[in-house]
């Protein structure tokens, strides 16, 4: 039977995924890794359409981290390309679903068309009141911050900003997810345990969740697990409860 969310349980605003275990999947198939991406790309899908039925409002997927280069070269092609047409593909699921998408990472080593592919995606979604889709593609925590610090020195050299105003929310708002909540919930699909250099800032306090499902095999039915987890964990943000 198909499972459903508990109407009591609080549903996290804001979920992010590291989408693990395309290879494994491929692998125990006899395939090559570049299906298993490709099949991991039809749960993004599937992973967009149902969270938002689910009442999530963002979701931020780890599509193609800064060390995600160093892999065999036709591995990055074809992960480039299969992005290359989710890219077009998406601006109509994204009209479909009225979905509001944009890329977090430094896109500017990306191929121009592609970035191009982007920019139109962005734009074309902007007015979108759905779900908030973020892709993460060349993207590394440490990279954001390291690019938001020289920013942010910058502007303070030109006095745009003075260094006694500098606060916590000041350095939110120069990372590449300003203006969106960090995330409540991180999934990990494939068992792994690492936060592998994805959203080092914004996950201060925020839960993390580990299943064994590889990303190509993730449903609703694990989302919802995904959320009862979410719901067993008492979030203190550093204070206490119930003393
Ligand atoms: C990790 O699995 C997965 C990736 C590095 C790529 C994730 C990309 C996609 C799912 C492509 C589609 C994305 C979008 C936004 C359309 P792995 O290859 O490290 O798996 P393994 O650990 O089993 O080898």
């Amino acid at each position: 039977m198909a499972k459903k969310l508990n109407p009591e349980w609080k549903i996290p605003e804001h979920v992010a995924i590291i989408m693990d275990g395309n290879g494994r999947w491929a692998k125990r198939r006899g395939l090559p890794r570049n299906m298993g991406h490709r099949q991991g790309g039809k749960t993004v899908e599937l992973i967009c359409e149902e969270a938002y039925k689910l009442g999530i409002k963002y979701i931020t997927l780890y599509a193609f981290s800064t060390e995600n280069w160093s892999r065999p070269e036709d591995e990055v092609t074809a992960l480039m390309n299969l992005l290359r047409n989710y890219m077009k593909d998406c601006v109509k699921q994204a009209e479909k679903n009225k979905m509001r998408v944009k890329v977090i990472g430094d896109i500017s080593r990306l191929d121009a068309d592609l970035q191009e592919s982007i920019r139109v995606l962005e734009k074309e979604s902007e007015k979108n009141t759905g779900l908030r889709f973020q892709i993460a593609l060349n993207y590394g925590g440490r990279d954001e911050i390291l690019r938001a610090v020289k920013r942010l020195c910058k502007d303070v050299k030109e006095e745009k900003i003075s260094e006694d105003d500098i606060t916590a929310e000041v350095i939110s708002s120069y990372l590449d997810t300003e203006g969106i909540p960090d995330p409540d919930l991180m999934i990990r699909t494939s068992g792994e345990q690492r936060i592998s250099n994805f959203l080092l800032w914004q996950f201060a306090y925020t839960e993390f969740y580990f299943p064994d499902v590889l990303w190509p095999d993730f449903s609703k039915d694990d989302l919802i697990d995904a959320i009862e987890y979410y719901n067993t964990r008492e979030r203190r943000y550093g204070g206490v409860t119930n003393v």
